[in-house]
């Protein structure tokens, strides 16, 4: 992967003077859906799929980018100077907005640098293709130009570059398992105050494998800004009466007992959502510790119901996928992962039955979608790297 990657730069933009190959993850969370942007936690894991780059820094502002994954867009030019935000101009607003971060922040970048990107991650998939750009962007820069910044601050320059610059109201959760991924380990973080911990996640028997309903979609045209404004107006409805900053800080029965605050009807089934998904993390976390992987299981199941009937993000190819799988032997739980609104899901079976499972979703879902669904059966991976 990364000769090819090298050999295109090369062939673009020539051998001569320093190059470096660079790596960041995808992600895929387990459990945790819909609830870092309300103060609550999730628990995603950094994936061996990624983004790899090869980048040389310039002597004047000029920047070029190239994408192996968008051949036919070429060579894209801009300089550090004219960093807005251009529909026209693609993948490449996800590294510009995260110079343009970087440079909003004070850090010094004051050349431009020649780049190539190539992802081995679906794009728009729902594996976080866009934040893998932005935190290896955030990582190359700090390597070129010598900064002094740590992985958190990256994660949250990726997610500023996101909100203001491509203008999706995302959470912290996928910048943040980006940038901080480590091996064989799921990160328990809490979106209230960036507390986290490493979880390892020891499957001897089995295997989480992802399920693509390639269903295109992106993030600014779904309804994903949306759902976070249903929740912050029913934030406010409890705050006429709770002393609280965020919904993640409710238990199920602090719920119950005031969510007749929220007046309207869809407000308090996306509020509900929230506060028990939250829960429902909490004790994923406590279960994979344990051991307990049929509980954790159940857990993702139940992740899977309440963002299909009460956050209403899933539909019917994501919905298919998990029936399906369901039925299949060896499964443990399944559930959409990521934004929705198509994407992907994520799985685990048992090792041995891996193969069958995936041939008979695959069939099951031909049948009933008409086109094809993609499997990846996955491992956890680091955060960024020089390679
Ligand atoms: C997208 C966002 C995240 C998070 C998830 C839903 O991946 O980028 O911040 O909100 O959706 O859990």
């Amino acid at each position: 992967m990364k000769e090819k990657v090298y050999l295109k730069f090369e062939e673009l933009f020539g051998k001569e003077g320093e190059i470096k190959t660079y790596f960041a993850p995808g992600r895929v969370n387990l459990i945790g859906e819909h609830t870092d942007y309300n103060g609550g936690h999730v628990f995603p894991c950094a994936l061996t799929m990624g983004t790899y780059a090869v980048a040389r820094k310039r002597n004047d502002n000029k920047l070029r980018f190239y994408s192996i994954n968008f051949e036919k867009l070429g060579v894209l030019e801009s300089t550090i100077d004219e960093l807005k935000y251009n529909k026209e101009e693609n993948w490449i607003n996800y590294p510009k907005g995260m110079i343009w971060a970087m440079k909003e922040e004070g850090f010094n970048i004051n050349t431009g640098f020649d780049i190539v990107y190539y992802g081995t991650i679906p794009n728009g998939a729902g594996l976080s293709s866009s934040a893998s750009i932005e935190v290896l962007t955030g990582f190359v820069l700090k390597d070129l130009f010598n900064l002094n910044v740590d992985m958190v601050k990256l994660a949250l320059l990726g997610q500023k570059a996101e909100n203001k610059y491509v203008g999706v109201n995302c959470g912290i959760m996928d910048q943040f398992v980006i940038a901080n991924g480590k091996k064989d380990c799921a990160i328990f973080l809490d979106t209230a105050n960036l507390e986290f911990e490493y979880a390892p996640v020891k499957l001897k028997e089995e295997k989480i494998v992802i399920m693509n309903t390639n269903k295109k979609r992106g993030l600014g045209d779904s309804k994903y800004n949306e759902r976070r404004a249903e929740c912050e107006e029913a934030l406010k409805e409890l705050q006429t009466k709770l002393n609280i900053k965020s919904l993640g800080e409710l238990t199920e029965e602090e719920f119950e007992k005031n969510k007749h605050l929220i007046k309207d009807k869809n407000r308090k089934k996306r509020a509900k959502h929230a506060v028990y998904e939250n829960q429902r993390t909490i004790k994923a976390v406590e279960a994979l510790k344990e051991n307990k992987i049929e509980e954790l299981g159940k857990l993702m199941i139940a992740s899977h119901n309440s963002l299909r009937d009460d956050y209403e993000v899933t539909g019917k190819e994501l919905d298919t996928l998990v029936d399906e799988s369901l039925k299949q032997e060896g499964i443990i739980g399944a559930r959409m992962t990521g934004a929705g609104f198509g994407g992907c899901a994520v799985s685990i079976v048992k090792s041995d039955k891996v193969e069958n499972f995936i041939k008979n979703v695959g069939k099951a879902y031909k049948d009933k979608i008409g086109y094809e669904a993609s499997f990846y059966t996955v491992e956890i991976g680091d955060g960024p790297q020089i390679i």
